[in-house]
């Protein structure tokens, strides 16, 4: 791919997809800024894709804070000097049965996976205005494709959310040649899906077409392809990455 004079931004890159994903861009030359409210792990990551700190560095903001967010795109453009790519990894589940969501967990869920993902685009669309060159890569999941069981109505509507934003932001931003996709993964297999049993995990992945896994790894090359120049037809599109659970 063609990332060699790109610059990304990762948000939730201390574990897991954002971790693979960060990897996998930086794999394909781009300079990664990794934020994430836990520091400590992105500082561990910063240090393994690149030693010198010149290719990747850590940036401690939590995606529900504005002027944090703010901030930290003020400060990767101080350390890289621009923005071409934005993936809004970050997020959260907290599920309960619908008679067990309270008020107060709904919009938890809805202030992480969805407000935060808007706060990052209002962040950084202005600066890929500015060079009139961006893509913007959103982490949906296959619960806002099916409303897949187990992962609560908060997370569902948050990521049907941010699937509806994808499409908004891909008409508004496209004359700024500014592409706009989400990605929809489906149980994917990291430390925290790996606390649950098999039996449980594989009930996730009931009807996949494919005999096969999904590990992080899959979405970050998925994601390596919204961000580079091979998908510059591909504007507003929901990519599935659930090895044929669910065919749209
Ligand atoms: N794991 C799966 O099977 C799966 C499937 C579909 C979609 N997804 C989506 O992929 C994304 C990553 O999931 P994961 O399983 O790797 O999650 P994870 O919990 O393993 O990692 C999430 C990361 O985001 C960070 N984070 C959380 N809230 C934050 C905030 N407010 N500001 C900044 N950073 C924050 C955490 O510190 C952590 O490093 C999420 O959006 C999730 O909904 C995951």
């Amino acid at each position: 791919m063609d990332l060699d004079q790109r610059v990304a931004i990762v948000t939730g890159a201390g574990i897991g997809l954002g971790k693979a994903i960060a990897i996998k861009l930086a794999a394909q030359g781009a300079r990664v800024a990794l934020w994430d409210m836990n520091m400590a792990l992105v500082e561990k990551l910063a240090a393994e894709i690149d030693p010198k700190g010149e290719r990747a560095a850590p940036f401690q903001v939590n995606v529900t804070k504005e002027p944090e967010v703010v901030k930290a795109a003020g400060a990767t453009i101080e350390k890289f000097g621009h923005v071409d790519i934005l993936v809004n990894n970050a997020g959260i589940t907290r599920h309960k049965i619908l008679e067990e969501t309270t008020v107060e967990l709904f919009e938890q869920v809805i202030t992480v996976n969805l407000t935060g993902l808007f706060i990052c685009c209002k962040a950084v669309a202005p600066l890929m205005k500015r060079q009139h060159y961006g893509k913007i890569v959103n982490i949906a999941s296959l619960a806002a494709r099916t409303g897949r069981p187990g992962v609560g109505v908060n997370y569902a509507a948050s990521k049907g959310g941010v699937l509806g934003v994808t499409k908004c932001l891909a008409k508004e931003l496209g004359p700024d040649n500014i592409y706009v996709n989400a990605i929809c993964p489906g149980p994917i297999l990291t430390d925290q899906t790996r606390q649950y049993s098999r039996e449980v995990f594989d009930s996730w992945n009931a009807g996949r077409a494919v005999p096969k896994d999904g590990y992080p790894e899959d979405v970050g090359d998925a994601v390596v392809f919204l961000a580079s120049s091979k998908s510059d037809w591909i504007t507003g599109v929901t990519l599935d990455v659930n090895g044929g659970i669910f065919i749209g």
